[in-house]
């Protein structure tokens, strides 16, 4: 069976990997330079190892390609293609419809086209649906599904394997064949009435993080004026057994799925007359935090951080990953500048941000600790400056949320 996979970054390499192993596997991707790395069989992504890419290539069931008359002859395309926001943080389909247009104009045949990217309520049925149809010509009535992606990457408990899947067809059949396609390396699937319900499932489980994320952050500020730590109150709040579930505080949220996510929600309930109030300012409130931390370090300077050496540390979203999409670390560093600090990153797990190389981890007058890597010693950080702040809650020495 082949199978196409639009899009060849965190999810669609990873779906890539574990479907190789079972299927003939193409990787449709219009980055060149990506696609040249995969067919030599070197992952650009955590959680993909390049020894597995390298095995499916030599036995014949993996290979990536920009040319999308390759998807031809597919019996399954999966879109996995990032959905963003525009610059006045609207939903941004246009990867999507690019998406559409590769398949409608090559794939001639009729196959199951599922959808992993993550969207509003209705894009399959009102979206993906008609631009298909309307890129190759309404000639073929091909099956229609949406199976949610839940990959973290970088995380080593949760898998492809053992992370329930949701998924729903548009008819029964396409409903039957995605659960066939994904029972081989996924082994709980949960199918539900409608592919409405698996996406608004979706986007509800980032919106919950969200919100409660944002809830921590106002607390932080509130058990700071209280001259309480934030850290043993939410140690004692997380004894109780039930009803209750601990999220930690930060300099704000990055990554392209809790800071992008909930607004698709929004976005889909103000249409219909329903005002979000709670998840746009959830948002709002996480996106404060860069400033408030930086409030925090400048009243611990007398009110000025005016030519103080400042390194910022750790400007990946999240611990153990590369990516800095949405990244916290981005407006700590426009704070501190507009308040005439001089500042620098260190991030050796990044390397290179925006054309700069990760500086020295030492020398400044005033560290923030943004992102901890495993790889980044505790006390490393403490010598680095001989005034510490971390956002992130992992080294009590140093002053913090
Ligand atoms: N990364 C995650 O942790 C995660 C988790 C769950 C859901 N998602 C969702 O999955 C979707 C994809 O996210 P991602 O993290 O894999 O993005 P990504 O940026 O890592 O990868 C997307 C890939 O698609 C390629 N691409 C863009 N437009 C294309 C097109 N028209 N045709 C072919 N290739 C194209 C890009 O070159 C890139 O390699 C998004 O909707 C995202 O919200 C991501």
């Amino acid at each position: 069976m082949k199978v196409s996979i639009i899009g060849q970054g965190y999810v669609g390499l990873t779906i890539s990997a574990y479907a190789g192993e079972f299927y003939e596997v193409v990787g449709f991707d219009n980055n060149q330079r990506i696609v040249n790395q995969l067919n030599q069989g070197i992952s650009h992504i955590e959680g993909v190892e390049s020894s597995v890419l390298k095995g499916w290539i030599k036995a014949g069931r993996y290979r990536a390609t920009t040319d999308g008359s390759d998807i031809n002859g597919s019996d399954i395309v999966v879109i996995a293609v990032p959905t963003p926001l525009t610059k006045d943080r609207q939903p941004d389909l246009t990867f999507i419809e690019a998406a559409c247009k590769t398949v409608g104009e090559n794939l001639k045949n009729q196959a199951l086209i599922i959808n992993e990217s993550t969207s509003f309520p209705g894009t399959i049925r009102r979206y993906i649906k008609p631009a298909i149809e309307k890129y190759s010509g309404g000639k073929l009535e091909h099956l229609y599904a949406i199976s949610p992606e839940r990959v973290d990457p970088g995380r080593g408990d949760y898998n492809q394997r053992n992370t329930p899947r949701l998924y729903s067809g548009l008819t029964a059949e396409a409903s039957e064949k995605t659960r066939d396609f994904y029972s081989k390396f996924c082994d709980k699937l949960v199918e539900v009435s409608s592919p409405e319900v698996a996406e608004a499932a979706k986007l509800f489980e980032n919106t919950f993080r969200q919100v409660n994320i944002a809830l921590v952050n106002e607390f932080a500020q509130i058990t700071n004026a209280l001259g309480i730590s934030v850290y043993e109150t939410l140690d004692a709040a997380n004894t109780k057994p039930y009803g209750f579930m601990k999220f930690t505080p930060s300099a704000g949220v990055g990554g392209h799925c809790i800071p992008v996510d909930p607004t698709y929600l929004a976005a889909v309930a103000e249409e219909r007359g329903v005002p979000a109030t709670f998840i746009r300012r959830a948002n709002e409130v996480n996106l404060e935090m860069s400033k408030y931390v930086v409030d925090r370090v400048e009243a611990d300077h007398g009110g000025s951080l005016q030519g103080k050496s400042v390194l910022v540390v750790g400007v990946a979203y999240k611990p153990n990953v590369a990516d800095v999409r949405e990244t916290a670390a981005e407006l700590v560093i426009e704070h501190l500048r507009a308040q005439g600090a001089v500042v620098a990153w260190h991030d050796d797990v990044v390397g290179t941000w925006h054309g700069e190389k990760s500086s020295e981890l030492s020398g400044a007058d005033i560290a923030i600790v943004i992102t901890k890597h495993d790889v980044v010693g505790t006390k490393e950080i403490m010598a680095s400056a001989p005034y510490v702040f971390d956002a992130t809650g992992k080294l009590p020495q140093a002053h913090g949320l």
